[in-house]
């Protein structure tokens, strides 16, 4: 069976947490070399993982290993460059999330590769969630009727972290919009087939002391005329905080908890209704909800096993690409008129 081979830049943080261990479970991959700035980090990864080969200069990997395609997962400031200096090796990119800084950015990102017939996908991996994938079905089915409102929580906490690149607006491009507010715009659109046209919002660093956003509201109108609210936190607990995805339709709902996130875990409970004429007493304990529960597989793998698949096809599918483009124009929209 023909591998991929694959490069890593930006080898500790989430790339060894989550991104390393899923590649090396997909059957279709093998990861030749490992990149970070930090060459104590690409050592220790490399040899956790048993990977041959590590660096700490990115062109000197792709010179030397010539890799089919390349797996970035550093600060957002360097995602461009980086895409760009593997692109001009002839790699495809999987990319973590957010696509770029801005918009500007993504635009050229997407060009480029889709001249060069490359394929580029960035790592939006909370469409893989076994009930978002059922939500979706059930969405696509008709069962909740013509979507009129969604509703969005998500949060960590993330207190001040000497050093932290996403604590600074030069290099992470944003707070808790760029970080969070991006998986449920992304998701928004993965899970209705909708996307967000123009949004309204408000953010502000209320809790912590570094110069990014830790508290964020979007009100959202979507192109199918669907009417939304996503609230991103920095600063509340991991521990009390649940999230939430709460879809709205004239035949149902569906409110699924603790489903965003790295994990496919959490719950949705769906409501089917029949209702046609107003109910003046607003009787609701006759509604009898059902309860679907997660798998509890690896999103990672799922989206690097996709990603590998097409490429394997020989074809590209540059959609994931325009859909995290159009997601830095919104969150360039909430940073350019938010309060
Ligand atoms: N999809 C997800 O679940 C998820 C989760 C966390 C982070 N992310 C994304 O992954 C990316 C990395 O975030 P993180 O949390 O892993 O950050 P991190 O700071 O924890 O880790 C980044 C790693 O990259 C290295 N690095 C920094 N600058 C580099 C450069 N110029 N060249 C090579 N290596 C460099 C660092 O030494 C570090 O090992 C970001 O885009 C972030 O938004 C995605």
């Amino acid at each position: 069976m023909k591998k991929i081979n694959w490069c890593v830049i930006g080898a500790g943080g989430i790339a060894d947490r989550r991104g390393i261990p899923a590649l090396l479970q997909d059957l279709s991959s093998r990861i030749t070399a490992v990149m970070d700035m930090n060459a104590e980090v690409a050592k220790a990864v490399a040899e956790k993982y048993g990977i041959e080969r590590y660096y700490s200069d990115e062109r000197e990997m792709l010179e030397s290993e010539k890799p089919d395609a390349v797996y970035i997962a550093t600060p957002v400031k360097v995602h461009v460059q980086q895409a760009m200096l593997a692109l001009s090796f002839g790699a495809h990119v999987f990319m973590e999330k957010p696509i770029a800084m801005n918009a500007g950015e993504a635009k050229k990102l997407l060009d480029a590769f889709s001249k060069k017939g490359k394929q580029l996908t960035i790592g939006y991996m909370m469409g893989y969630h076994s009930l978002h994938k059922k939500a979706r079905n059930m969405i696509e089915k008709g069962r909740i009727g013509q979507i009129t409102s969604v509703r969005m929580f998500f949060s960590c906490w993330y207190p001040e972290i000497k050093g932290a690149w996403r604590q600074k607006k030069a290099l992470g491009g944003g707070g808790c919009i760029m970080d969070l507010a991006v998986h449920c715009m992304e998701l928004f659109s993965k899970v209705t087939g909708d996307e967000i046209a123009s949004c309204r919002s408000f953010y502000s660093t209320e809790t912590f002391g570094y110069e990014v956003e830790d508290s964020a509201v979007i009100a959202f109108r979507s192109a199918a005329g669907t009417q939304g609210v996503i609230q991103v936190n920095f600063n509340i607990p991991d521990d009390c905080a649940v999230s939430r995805l709460e879809i709205y339709g004239t035949r149902g709902s569906m409110v699924l908890t603790g489903t965003l996130g790295q994990e496919d875990c959490g719950k949705m409970q769906f409501i089917s209704s029949a209702q046609t004429d107003y109910e003046a007493a607003q009787v609701r304990s006759t509604v009898k909800p059902v309860n679907y529960y997660a798998k509890g597989k690896n999103l990672y793998l799922e989206q690097f096993a996709d990603f590998t698949k097409l490429l394997l096809s020989g074809k590209t599918d540059y959609s994931n690409a325009v859909r995290a483009m159009k997601i830095q124009e919104t969150c360039d929209e909430i940073y350019k008129t938010g309060m």
